[in-house]
């Protein structure tokens, strides 16, 4: 999963994309429209893939950072794609949203996505804390489904941020959906996806609520070792050191 997967299958949609607008082009040459349609979605798409790099080197940044200044990295690694676009054109027909290039932009806020993974449950609000403060980043949306899980025993921290992106003309805010959740909930969270798409249908209630229970001992073994890892670096929240590292100062 990464900015590559604007990937082939692209050309193939936007012909359905086109198809789904066909009937309000009203004479329009069809082959001229198909291509002004086409155009434009690889341009959304070139923005939605600037807006991952915009926020991804910040999370990157950051991470640096915290190398130098505290005893560990927040974050394990970052993961990002471009939703494909029959999954876009999938979610606007089920979500019943007209099939436009405006209405993906106002309608869809996943187009966008990256998945930062984390040591620790505490990383997991730094990381959002840090990069939620930057004043180029606006928060649109917040769904805390570490403090709340999903009733099947998803965890995670979903945020939706606007950021801008500068291009030869003009700065637009693009939205990203940035997922953040620790390796043990990632774990989770890849295998439940994989056992329901292999299930065809509703999982069986049996393996649901196996599901569950793994989750909830998940969740447990990760706070066990944030515990673990708080009384081995009380300190590390305080402690940050001066430029040429000699002088640990509290903050
Ligand atoms: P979507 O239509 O799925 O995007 O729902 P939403 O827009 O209401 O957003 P929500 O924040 O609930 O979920 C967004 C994304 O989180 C999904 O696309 C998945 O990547 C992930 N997610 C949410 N719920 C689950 C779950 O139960 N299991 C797994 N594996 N992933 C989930
Ligand atoms: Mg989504």
């Amino acid at each position: 999963m990464d900015d590559s997967t604007v990937s082939a299958q692209k050309d193939m949609d936007i012909e359905e994309l086109f198809l789904a607008n066909a009937s309000s082009t009203n004479g329009v040459d069809e082959i001229e429209e198909f291509r002004r349609v086409g155009r434009q979605f690889n341009e959304l798409m070139m923005r939605y893939s600037g807006a991952i790099r915009e926020v991804k080197t910040k999370l990157e940044v950051l991470n640096d950072e915290f190398q130098i200044k505290r005893s560990h990295n927040p974050i394990s690694y970052i993961k990002s794609r471009i939703k494909k676009p029959a999954s876009i054109y999938e979610k606007l027909l089920r979500r019943g949203y007209p099939v436009s290039l405006e209405s993906i932009e106002k309608n869809l806020h996943d187009v966008a996505g990256i998945r930062v993974i984390c040591g620790y449950v505490q990383d997991i609000y730094t990381v959002a804390d840090m990069l939620a403060s930057q004043s180029d980043i606006k928060v649109l949306e917040v769904k805390d489904y570490i403090a709340r899980p999903k009733s099947n025993g998803y965890r995670s921290l979903h945020l939706v941020v606007s950021v801008p992106v500068f291009f030869s003309d003009q700065c637009i805010p693009m939205k990203v959906e940035v997922q953040i959740r620790t390796i043990a909930m990632d774990f989770w969270a890849t295998l439940e996806h994989q056992l329901k798409y292999k299930s065809e249908g509703p999982v069986p209630e049996v393996i649901a609520k196996e599901l569950k229970d793994c989750s909830d001992v998940i969740a447990e073994t990760d706070i066990r070792m944030q515990r673990l890892y708080n009384s081995l670096y009380q300190d590390d929240k305080f402690l940050l050191f001066d430029a040429d590292g000699k002088n640990q100062k509290n903050i």
